[in-house]
């Protein structure tokens, strides 16, 4: 008779099955250095499901021979490509924890899990100079965080027309939206919130810059006095690390009555360098705040949070009554976020952040941008490339000399990838198309940015 594998069965094996999990965990951290940041991946084994399964020792197996050897290193130090992060080994351990206790993150009357998840956001509020009024929750992303947010500006909206969005709907309410360099995922928020991503209005930078002209803002302001309005504030852009001056538009809510929202997905950690922290001066005049953990706090995915001042309307939009569901206090993370069940993805934040304290947190910060600054300096140096913005933070824009294209670009991006030993994004800035390296790893150090260079040097343009 085939034989029947079931989690009793491997319930008597736990030990081996914790073995395995040890040493790939020990693997992983111990050789993510010499691992491809990037792989171009064409093809993967798939196995037939079968009836009575084939067992977890059979499954580890094939995950390690036919899985891993596709699975980049993106959590290492190389990997320059979207604002990453990776994972400390004091996030690993709070993530394995998560799944181990497989904690609902859902009310307080059952366990400590979300005591714990409050005592992570007021840490955060901390390092972030948030103020400690300020509610919050973890989300599973800054586009969630977003959303959230930006679900809460919606209901506030809606007030300031005497309609109520979460009871009546959105009827006839014509929301303005503004921002100069908003992220991508604030169309995506927009758009899943029915306001319509065409309705954002975009007004000008600086020049040269991705900061907002405060003075094109004033005037967007004036003109549109009749509506209400949500501003979109960048803390960290994705192309140029740039950041809008938020004491400035602060300043225009004197005059004006307006929802400012801050995106600091990334850039919100400018706080934790005393040298950068006046980037995010003002930052407690927003009205809500986005904040990714497993981007710059190198906690693993699943992982950011949201601020607001307005929990009231927050409640007004996402509680969740049943009589099933015992209380009506509102204490509950659930009222507040669109899940309801949830992992308890606070734990691995909360362990970084006590494990490395502040410093932990500032170092990886000052690393990452003194890296960011130095490989700005070089390509400045260089007649292969070109600096197209100052390093504001953690973030190198620069394109291939002479003008080159898309394509150029692509064809460059898939040559260094293939390399294996950096990995570098592509994006479009005032026109041009760029490359973007962004340093936003816990391991990466000189001898990462040698490399880089090296790497630089060997893809010059002429050599590809
Ligand atoms: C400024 C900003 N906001 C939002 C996001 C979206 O973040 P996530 O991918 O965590 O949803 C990003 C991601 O790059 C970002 O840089």
């Amino acid at each position: 008779m085939q034989k029947k594998f079931t989690p009793e069965s491997d319930l008597e094996n736990l030990h081996l099955l914790m073995e395995l999990t040890h040493a790939s965990a020990l693997e992983r951290y111990t050789t993510i250095r010499e691992g491809k940041p990037g792989l171009l991946v064409q093809h993967i084994q798939q196995l037939t499901l079968t009836q009575n399964g084939i067992g977890t020792e059979k499954v580890f197996d094939f995950f390690k021979q036919e899985v891993v050897p596709h699975l980049h290193a993106g959590a290492g130090p190389r990997y320059l490509g979207f604002v990453t992060g990776g994972s400390t080994p004091a996030s690993m351990l709070g993530d394995f924890l998560t799944t181990i206790y497989d904690q609902n993150t859902f009310g307080f009357n059952d366990t400590a899990a979300p005591g714990i998840e409050k005592q992570a956001l007021s840490y955060l509020k901390e390092i972030l100079g948030v103020a400690p009024s300020y509610f919050g929750t973890f989300v599973t992303g800054a586009t969630q965080a977003n959303f959230v947010n930006l679900a809460i500006a919606r209901q506030w909206c809606g007030k300031q027309k005497g309609i109520n969005v979460a009871q009546e709907g959105l009827s006839n309410l014509k929301i303005k939206i503004v921002g100069a360099t908003p992220h991508s995922s604030a169309y995506k928020s927009i758009s899943m919130l029915g306001l319509g991503k065409q309705n954002i209005d975009v007004i000008d930078t600086l020049p040269s810059r991705e900061r907002m002209d405060v003075g094109a803002l004033k005037k967007y302001l004036e003109k549109n006095q009749e509506h209400a309005i949500i501003v979109l504030a960048s803390s960290g852009t994705v192309n140029t690390g740039d950041f809008d001056d938020l004491v400035e538009i602060a300043e225009l809510k004197k005059r004006f009555n307006f929802w400012l929202h801050v995106d600091g997905a990334f850039g919100a950690f400018a706080a934790c360098s005393p040298e950068r922290a006046q980037l995010m001066q003002g930052i407690n005049e927003a009205d809500s705040i986005t904040v990714d953990a497993h981007k710059w706090l190198n906690v693993p995915y699943d992982s950011a949070m949201q601020f607001t001042k307005h929990k009231e309307l927050q409640a007004e939009v996402f509680q969740n009554s049943a009589a099933y569901l015992a209380t009506q206090q509102f204490n509950e993370f659930f009222h507040y976020t669109p899940e309801n069940s949830r992992r308890w993805r606070g734990l691995p934040t909360w362990f970084s952040l006590l494990a490395y304290g502040k410093n932990g947190v500032r170092n990886i910060i000052e690393t990452n941008c003194t890296l960011a600054y130095q490989l700005g300096e070089w390509i400045k140096q260089s007649n292969q490339y070109q600096l197209l913005s100052p390093v504001h933070l953690n973030i190198v824009c620069f394109t291939l000399q002479p003008e080159t294209t898309k394509e150029n670009i692509q064809h460059w991006l898939d040559a260094v990838r293939d390399d294996g030993r950096v990995f570098f994004t592509p994006t479009v800035y005032k026109g041009k198309p760029a490359v973007r390296a962004a340093f936003s790893n816990w391991m990466t150090n000189e001898e990462d940015l040698r490399i880089i260079q090296q790497t630089l040097e060997k893809f010059s343009l002429k050599n590809v």
